[in-house]
């Protein structure tokens, strides 16, 4: 695999059916082009994920939102004139663009606009080197299926190295803003429904369309297993009050052997390795999927996580960390 910052060169990548791992403000994605049956067979491979888990088009604009789908309610349009560029990303009725190697065969598709600037350059690029406004770049998050998703190139290489051919691209967009997931919101119903928790909270989804955001769907959405999100390390979601307690357990094992992320405001025991103390729920969602590289890179055997509050997007690092903690 290549290492670049020039956005042409991953699109030129794309373009010859190569695969481009690419910045976007969430998390990196593992792009290749949405019509192509090939590439994106190369995208399930290198991320060893089943072939009936469907993939988000990465567009370039809200004009190609009536390309990939159809029939769309009117709150669909209004998500996505607000919240787009951004870490949203809506589920739709499908065209017959979105082909049955993108979406596992069901009759939606994931469509999303990334805010991320390298990656919004290598879609007008591709616009402009195939004369098609409504191109897309199918990516999963570039990670091995079921474990942390990447937010720094450096992530994706640990990841893919060796499973990445010499032809294919990595776009360093330097780390991600938001650091989890984008948002799902299933647009196919006559009210919006959440998917997946991220930095746009049903509440803003409620405040932006005036209409009700339930959790949950019927719709296959594999971020949602009960186990995702998994680093080698087992974690175990803690409440501060539990702390000195498990800290003291500890004392009688090899201490070393465990991490602790929390915020700022909760001190270290001693003996036990700080992982991260970010001051807000948002610095707590960028560095959270380091952190938990961080553990396994220094070997250590248990984290322990205590969450931070729910407010914002403090309830999507909850969902991750309960899914990193059925990971054992
Ligand atoms: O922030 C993100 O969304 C990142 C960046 C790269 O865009 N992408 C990402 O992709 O997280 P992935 O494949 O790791 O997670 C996408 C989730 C999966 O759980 C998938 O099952 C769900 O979206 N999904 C995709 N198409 C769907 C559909 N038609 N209906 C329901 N869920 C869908
Ligand atoms: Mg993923």
């Amino acid at each position: 695999m290549r290492l670049t910052s020039n956005p042409l060169e991953a699109a030129v990548a794309l373009l010859d059916g190569h695969l481009a791992a690419l910045p976007t403000e969430t998390v990196y994605g593992l792009g290749a082009r949405a019509d192509q049956a090939s590439a994106i067979a190369r995208v399930y491979a290198v991320k060893g994920r089943p072939a009936d888990h469907p993939l988000i088009v990465h567009v370039s604009g809200i004009e190609a939102l009536d390309v990939w789908g159809q029939g769309l309610p009117i709150y669909a349009h209004t998500l996505a004139e607000m919240s787009w560029p951004g870490p949203l990303t809506l589920v739709v009725n499908r065209t017959p663009a979105a082909l049955d190697f993108i979406t596992g065969g069901q009759d939606s598709v994931a469509v999303r606009v990334s805010a991320h600037p390298l990656t919004a350059a290598v879609l007008s690029h591709l616009v402009e080197l195939t004369g098609n406004p409504s191109i897309g770049i199918a990516a999963p998050s570039a990670n091995r299926f079921g474990r942390v998703s990447p937010t720094s190139a450096k992530h994706v290489i640990e990841e893919f190295t060796g499973l990445m051919s010499d032809d294919d691209v990595v776009l360093d967009g330097g780390e991600c803003s938001v650091g989890l997931e984008s948002t799902i919101i299933d647009c196919t119903g006559n009210h919006p429904k959440l998917l997946r928790p991220g930095a746009i909270t049903a509440d803003d989804v409620t405040r932006i369309t005036g209409l009700p955001c339930p959790s949950g769907s019927t719709v296959r959405a594999s971020g949602t297993l009960a186990s995702h999100y998994s680093p080698a390390a087992s974690v175990r979601l803690i409440s501060a009050a539990d702390l000195p307690h498990l800290a003291g357990e500890s004392s009688n094992g090899p201490r070393a052997t465990i991490g602790l992320l929390a915020t700022a405001t909760i001190a270290t025991p001693a003996g036990i390795v700080r992982l991260a103390a970010p001051e807000t729920s948002d610095e707590y969602a960028r560095v959270l999927y380091s952190a938990l590289r961080e553990a396994d890179a220094l070997g250590l055997q248990t984290v322990l996580a205590i969450a931070p509050h729910e407010a914002g997007v403090g309830a999507a690092i909850i969902d991750r960390l309960t899914r990193a903690a059925h990971g054992e």
